[in-house]
């Protein structure tokens, strides 16, 4: 086995061993339950791997990155918990999310909840930089929540254009892609320079990330993406399909999108020709190599970190991202 694949595979047992042991209390029920619901429910578990490389990268122990880690991922579930209310999302994780199974009350708390229990995870990190760290993070949640809140006024706007949605993106999946590397590396003794490049490195990262997320609500099977297919046509995301396909569509190819700006693509009928749009004008491939332009951006950030094998590993782990289809 290559040293990248057997280091992933070993990361990624660690992270769900102790992810799944970190909520020991059980009352309130409805809220204990909710929360062990949503971290057992597996995942990618991407940022806290990404933590876990960059601070190896800098040539750090990534057993001490383990805590931030950890933060890093519950805080990451938080925003699914709330995000899954926002974008009315049925499923999630090939589950049901925890505002259908429970009630959006119970979704808004153990949401909150999950927000406490990562800094206590994040605060367990033993690094003389805490600091730098506690701040980071909380950079990082504040970021995300302007994200969200770009996305959602966005799907009120039809002037949307692609850097304003890129802006937003940075945001909403950057910003935590671009904090699990720099906290990585924090944790690793990086310095000022190694610390640039990982969170630059991130960012580009988290670009890449949600632009293929937006094109994997058009092409991947429900089966293996776990969340609802085509929920972004439904509920009148500004994604970069969208916008792409507007700026070259004909008239008539407009007043089909037109259905998705004003949240009225609900029939299979409706989806399909939006999907038709998207085909003709070509916006699939468009994403496929935005996603390919900023993972390569990405790369070229390690170029700046020293030549070891930790860096190898992100530069794997970038690949790896561009081939996922979930
Ligand atoms: C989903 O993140 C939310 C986005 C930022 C697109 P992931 O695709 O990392 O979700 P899990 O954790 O693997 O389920
Ligand atoms: C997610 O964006 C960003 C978050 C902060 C959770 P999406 O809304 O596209 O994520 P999915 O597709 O529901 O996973
Ligand atoms: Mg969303
Ligand atoms: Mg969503
Ligand atoms: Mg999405």
């Amino acid at each position: 086995m290559k040293t990248f694949d057997h280091a992933i595979e070993r990361y990624r047992s660690e992270i769900n061993n102790r992810i799944s042991s970190i909520l020991t209390k059980r009352e309130p029920v409805s809220m204990y339950e909710a929360g062990r619901y949503v971290l057992d429910a597996g995942g990618k578990r991407i940022r806290p791997l990404l933590t876990l490389f960059s601070c190896d990268a800098v040539g750090g122990k990534w057993r001490n990155a383990l805590p931030a880690a950890l933060a890093i991922e519950i805080l990451h579930n938080f925003t699914l918990v709330h995000d899954d209310i926002m974008d009315a999302s049925d499923s999630r994780r090939g589950r049901a999310t925890v505002h259908k199974k429970w009630n959006e009350n119970i979704a808004i708390l153990v949401g909150d909840a999950l927000i406490a229990v990562a800094y206590h995870s994040l605060l367990e990190s033993t690094s003389g930089r805490l600091e730098e760290i506690t701040s980071l993070f909380t950079d990082g949640l504040l970021e995300v929540c302007e994200g969200q809140t770009l996305d959602m006024e966005f799907e009120q706007m039809y002037d949307v254009k692609v850097d304003h949605y890129l802006n937003m993106i940075e945001k909403k999946t950057g910003a935590l892609l671009r904090i699990a590397a720099a906290i990585g590396g924090v944790i690793g003794n990086a310095n000022a320079k190694q610390l640039k490049a990982l969170h630059e490195f991130g960012t580009f990262l988290g670009l890449a990330f949600q632009i293929q997320d937006d094109l994997l609500d058009v092409t991947a099977e429900l089966i293996k993406l776990g969340k609802p297919v085509h929920n972004d046509i439904k509920t009148g995301k500004r994604t970069f399909l969208l916008l792409y396909a507007n700026e070259q569509a004909s008239k008539s190819q407009k007043l089909i999108l037109q259905h998705v700006f004003n949240r009225t693509a609900g029939s299979t009928r409706e989806i399909n020709a939006v999907l038709d749009v998207y085909t003709q004008t070509k916006a699939p491939d468009a994403a496929r190599d935005a996603v390919a332009h900023y993972t390569s951006m990405a790369e070229k950030c390690l170029d700046r970190l020293p030549k070891t094998e930790g860096r190898d590993n992100l530069r794997s782990f970038a690949n790896m991202l561009l081939g996922r289809d979930y």
